[in-house]
């Protein structure tokens, strides 16, 4: 299958295309290599595919929705499987422009890309933190969403309603995931792991809002590409077109475990500032992945404790590269 993918050369996208192109799916990705967190990662992700024959890359920011227009058809594409954004939850209080940029006018361009083009399947990455300041134990896909906690769950809440319009109006197959926490080797840097497992490696303080109760519903990166790539090949359907789907493990850690399994793998203790909570932060998330389960057989088959271990191994080995 011919399968156009943004943001190839972030963490998940870089994954997800290993594994298409492993299973001889042809992957044409895009990504704007934008700057956010270290470059040099995102070129390690795309060194690791760019020997691959089934891989092309294009540099692109999805600004112009002709251009995506006239891929679709140079490459004959026939599903789409949009990840680039701006990700991060704090940095939406400091720059927050480029969440309107990359969140909702690409995704305009890519959506309308994908309507001219009858795309038979438009797959894009939406998250966990729309559920924002919703109390719930376990967040189900029917639940409230209305209340987003900062502008990045606010775009990603609208890509929501956009995709829902334009399924609907457009009669478009169309399906949102809810992505939780993800992490594994060649994560990404501006995440709690990466970020405490460097701090602690480098013999460095390490910030733990709210005094290690955040709780999160970390999610394994081979959990999440084993869930997404069932999407993609099984032409699953259903009455409605537009399906919005949890991506999680299911089980919410505690940020203090996550610190003690990290000390251990790295034998090394945590120097750590106990911080109050700060704004924008959601204090738990977790994850009711019964739908997943239901309609794709998906498991979570990989513990906090296996995950860290495989992160921290790749960890050690790239920055000694
Ligand atoms: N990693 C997580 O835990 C998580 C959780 C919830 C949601 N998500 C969502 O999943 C998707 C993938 O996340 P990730 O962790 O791989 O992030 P990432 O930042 O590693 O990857 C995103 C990639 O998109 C590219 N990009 C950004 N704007 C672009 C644009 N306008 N045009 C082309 N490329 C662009 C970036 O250069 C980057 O390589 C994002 O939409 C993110 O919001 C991720």
């Amino acid at each position: 299958m011919k399968i156009l993918l943004t943001g190839c050369a972030g963490f998940i996208g870089y994954h997800l295309t290993s594994k298409l192109i492993n299973e001889n799916h042809k992957v044409i990705g895009l990504d704007s290599m934008n700057k956010y967190y270290d470059i040099n990662l995102k070129k390690y992700r795309l060194g690791n595919l760019k020997n691959n024959k089934s891989f092309i890359f294009i540099k692109d920011a999805l600004k112009d929705k002709n251009k995506i227009v006239k891929l679709i058809k140079k490459y004959k594409i026939e599903k789409v499987v949009h990840l680039a954004a701006q990700p991060g939850v704090r940095y939406s209080l400091v720059n927050p422009r480029s969440y309107i940029d990359n969140n909702l006018l690409c995704f305009f361009n890519i959506m309308e890309a994908c309507k001219i083009c009858r795309i038979k399947h438009f797959i894009y990455a939406s998250s966990s933190s729309v559920y924002g300041l919703n109390k719930s134990q376990k967040f189900n896909e029917n639940e409230k969403t209305e209340e987003p906690a900062q502008l990045y769950a606010a775009t990603k809440k609208s890509n929501e309603v956009m995709a829902e319009a334009y399924s609907n109006l457009f009669k478009l197959k169309f399906t949102g995931l809810r992505f939780f926490s993800v992490y594994g080797p060649a994560g990404r840097p501006d995440m709690a792991i990466y970020l405490f497992t460097k701090k602690i490696f480098e013999n460095k303080k390490i910030k733990v809002f709210n005094y290690g109760n955040h709780a999160r519903d970390f999610t394994y990166i081979d959990d999440v590409v084993n869930a997404v790539y069932k999407i993609i090949t099984r032409n699953l359907k259903k009455k409605k077109l537009h399906q919005i789907y949890n991506i999680a493990s299911g089980k919410s850690e505690k940020l203090s475990k996550l610190i003690n399994i990290i000390e251990k793998n790295l034998e090394k203790k945590a120097k750590k500032i106990f911080l109050p909570i700060q704004k924008g932060d959601i204090i738990k998330t977790s994850a009711d992945i019964k739908k997943l389960r239901k309609d794709y057989k998906y498991k979570s088959t990989v513990s906090i404790e296996v995950g860290l271990t495989k992160f921290i191994d790749w960890f050690l080995k790239y920055i000694k590269s």
